[in-house]
């Protein structure tokens, strides 16, 4: 659609008509998206003024600007997608040291390459709080969240956008997000926004003894005894968290929320709300499965870094979230990854029975930067590994 058009425009002198606090808004509003080139200005004012699509959904706009139209292969048909019953496992970690826990985690990574946990020992005012917090920094005016954009942030490693590459993107996504590298709580403490700095950094710190027990019991299923430094490093080394908004979008049916990808992570921990949205694919047929929200739960998924490193048995699994017309979603994903300058291939207690590498060797930030450069583009980033 032209969001230039003169019905747009006349709807809004019409509402202008009826109130002297609309016409404000029309006035305000309506010249930061119009002009002569539309998809300059939707560019403009989503991504460099930083209004975000949360922004665009403000203005109630009634149909979908073009620019987030996704070619016809992309977009989600949630008919056909609600007919297959299947889901990822749901692990009860409650009793971790059972040997029965270990082998449902190993199987899940190597069948489904997502799971859901339960019984965590993360209390859940933490995730309560994530959530509320990750409101709060979408709820706060433009001119804030964009002092953490791309153009004004202070360091790199904080980071509101949009979309996933919009440079780089034919069509874009429908999602706003904040992201934090973490450096040191002093460093989150000066830059991170104050708004959810606390409740990001304790979620993030409850989850690491649940992070360990799994990446223990993973590599324990790769005949890896013991996780040491070096190990450490390549496993967890860093770690990012983002907090994603996607607003109520009006022709959901059009676009994607994020397109079809899969992690470059070790792990990737998702806290999700209820309303769902999060689509999984199901290596053995194909099919997408609707990643149901389990109230308290955390979606689990193996990363690229994982699969690698696993030389291919744990899957990094191709997934997408959908767009929704009448709720607005929050999700809020911990990236537990390598040290950007730790070079990553398949581990030689994998390869010792004589097993043939997949993947070569690669450094950690070159395979990052790939994935960055271009737009989503479901499991095509691990190429770039490939022996
Ligand atoms: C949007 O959210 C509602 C409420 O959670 C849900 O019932 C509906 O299926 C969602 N729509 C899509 C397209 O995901």
């Amino acid at each position: 659609m032209n969001i230039t058009n003169p019905p747009l425009f006349s709807i809004n002198i019409n509402r202008a008509k009826r109130s002297l606090n609309t016409l404000t808004v029309c006035i305000t509003m309506v010249p930061a998206i119009s002009g002569n080139s539309n998809s300059l200005n939707i560019l403009d004012f989503v991504v460099n003024k930083g209004h975000g699509v949360k922004g665009l959904a403000d203005l109630g706009l009634k149909t979908l600007p073009h620019q987030y139209i996704q070619p016809p292969q992309e977009r989600f048909d949630t008919s056909l997608e609600d007919a297959t019953h299947d889901s990822i496992p749901l692990i009860d970690m409650s009793r971790c040291d059972d040997p029965k826990v270990a082998e449902a985690v190993c199987n899940a990574a190597q069948k489904w390459g997502f799971f859901q946990i339960i019984n965590h020992g993360v209390p859940i005012h933490v995730l309560e709080n994530v959530k509320e917090a990750t409101h709060g920094f979408f709820g706060l005016p433009a001119e804030e969240k964009n002092k953490y954009s791309k153009e004004h942030s202070v360091t790199n490693n904080v980071r509101y956008g949009t979309s996933f590459t919009p440079e780089a993107e034919k069509a874009l996504e429908w999602k706003d997000y904040l992201s934090l590298f973490y450096v040191s709580d002093d460093e989150a403490a000066s830059c991170w926004p104050p708004i959810c700095r606390n409740e990001a950094l304790e979620y993030m710190k409850s989850f690491e003894i649940v992070v360990k027990k799994l990446l223990e019991i993973l590599m324990n299923g790769l005949n890896v005894k013991e996780i040491d430094q070096t190990k450490e490093s390549i496993l967890m080394g860093s770690k990012r968290i983002n907090l994603n908004y996607y607003p109520i979008c009006p022709n959901p049916e059009l676009t994607v929320g994020v397109g079809r990808h899969s992690d470059v992570s070790t792990l990737t921990l998702l806290l999700q709300d209820d309303i769902g949205g999060l689509y999984v694919r199901n290596t053995m047929n194909m099919k997408w499965i609707h990643v149901r929200p389990i109230s308290g739960a955390l979606v689990i998924n193996v990363g690229d870094a994982l699969q690698i490193m696993s030389n291919g048995k744990y899957k990094s699994v191709e997934h997408r979230v959908s767009a929704n017309g009448s709720r607005n979603r929050i999700s809020a994903p911990i990236f537990v990854n390598p040290k950007a300058s730790d070079i990553i291939g398949p581990l030689p207690e994998v390869l010792q029975s004589g097993e043939k590498p997949l993947y070569k060797h690669v450094l950690y930030s070159d395979y990052v930067k790939h994935f960055f450069r271009k737009a989503h583009d479901g499991k095509a980033t691990i190429e770039f590994a490939k022996a």
